[in-house]
């Protein structure tokens, strides 16, 4: 079995390569990945092993038909994650996320196509439905994305289906709510408040901390990724979720609470543009139908990542610079 793993070292694509070289995933324990990544702001060569004789890594482009065509024939199958994830940067500049998020994507799958690659997961998000006030979305919800980042990655969904009615491309889709776990870059809520919180740092918290969002442990949602792969059906989106509802205000202080740090630290800020309200999943279809079952308890989960972004400052530290000078993600005073 040879798995080819695109955005491999970001957060979540090098949690799902972790887990399958070191045993993870059971009945793949010999797969052997290629991991193509451009290494961005956001992907790290040191989120994966240095030396793995089941690993090669490819630094490259998504976009890249040349080098896919290249890499691909010989692949069994493809897992997606290579995108632009910060909604905030969307914000400043979409220009980036249109390209890879929906010109990777079709680039992507035309080579699978060409390549004779049997099997695609694309990882998508649940912000491609957009807000909800109430209730929860099923797979068949509109699509109603809100941010650029959303819409691009709305837009690739579609490219992702039409490859399925088209070309009989064996893709499925996921759909996954906010994931927390290790090695998530600091520009995002919980580790850029942790890794923050932990210095003794002002924290930035968007309007009135209302907006709620639906938290996952990244190992649970690599394990639905997986279950999708060798299970899931060609053509179908599976929501991915846990039910786990929290304001950004209730988050905050948990995190607060976890880091020992002062309350005095939250300031509010002025409000992101367009900012969600709420997402939540209804995730009945991948559960009844390839027996999801998340397994990590949300407050056991964040207590121990809080714990790995205190146990791994070097990890961080330079990441987290990176982050803040590049876009302005740091409002003044803050
Ligand atoms: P991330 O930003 O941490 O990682 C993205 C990776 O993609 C990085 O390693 C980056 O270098 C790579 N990349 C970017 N552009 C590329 C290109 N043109 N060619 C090749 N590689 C490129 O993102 P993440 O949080 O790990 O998200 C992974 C996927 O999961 C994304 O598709 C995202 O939309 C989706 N998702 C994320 C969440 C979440 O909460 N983080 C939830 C649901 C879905
Ligand atoms: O729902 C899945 C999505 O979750 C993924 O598709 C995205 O890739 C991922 O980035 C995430 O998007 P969010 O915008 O929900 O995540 P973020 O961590 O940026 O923000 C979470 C919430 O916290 C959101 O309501 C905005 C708020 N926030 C965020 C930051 C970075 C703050 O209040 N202050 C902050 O500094």
């Amino acid at each position: 079995m040879r798995l080819f793993v695109t955005g491999g070292a970001g957060f979540i694509g090098s949690h799902y390569v972790r887990t399958l070289l070191s045993g993870g995933f059971p009945g793949y324990e010999h797969a052997d990945v290629t991991v193509l990544d451009k290494l961005t702001y956001a992907g790290n060569r040191a989120n994966l092993p240095a030396d793995h004789p089941r690993l090669r890594f490819v630094a490259g482009d998504v976009c890249d038909r040349a080098l896919l065509l290249d890499l691909l024939p010989g692949h069994d199958a493809v897992v997606h994650f290579a995108a632009e994830s910060h909604v905030d940067r969307s914000l400043a500049d979409a220009s980036p996320f249109v390209r890879t998020n929906v010109g990777g994507t079709q680039t992507l799958l035309d080579a699978c196509v060409a390549s004779r690659v049997q099997r695609v997961v694309h990882i998508s998000t649940d912000e491609v439905y957009g807000s909800i006030a109430e209730g929860a979305w099923t797979e068949e919800w509109p699509l109603l994305p809100n941010s650029p980042y959303a819409a691009s990655k709305a837009a690739a969904d579609l490219v992702a289906r039409s490859y399925w009615r088209s070309h009989r491309l064996d893709v499925s889709i996921t759909r996954c709510s906010n994931n927390y776990g290790p090695y998530q870059h600091p520009e995002k809520l919980i580790p850029r408040f942790v890794t923050r919180l932990l210095r003794g740092r002002p924290v930035p918290l968007y309007g009135d901390g209302g907006n709620v969002r639906e938290w996952l442990h990244v190992a649970d949602h690599c394990r639905a990724v997986h279950l999708v792969l060798t299970r899931g059906r060609a053509g179908e989106i599976y929501n991915v979720g846990q039910g786990n509802e929290r304001t950004n205000r209730q988050m905050t202080d948990a995190l607060v609470r976890l880091c020992g740090a002062d309350p005095g630290l939250v300031r509010t800020v002025p409000d992101r543009k367009g900012h969600d309200l709420r997402y939540a999943l209804d995730d009945t279809k991948i559960r009844e139908e390839l027996g999801y079952a998340p397994a990590v308890p949300f407050e056991r989960g964040l207590a121990e990542v809080v714990d790995w972004y205190r146990e791994n400052t070097g990890w961080w530290e330079s990441a987290r610079d990176a982050a803040e000078s590049a876009v302005r993600l740091t409002p003044a005073g803050v």
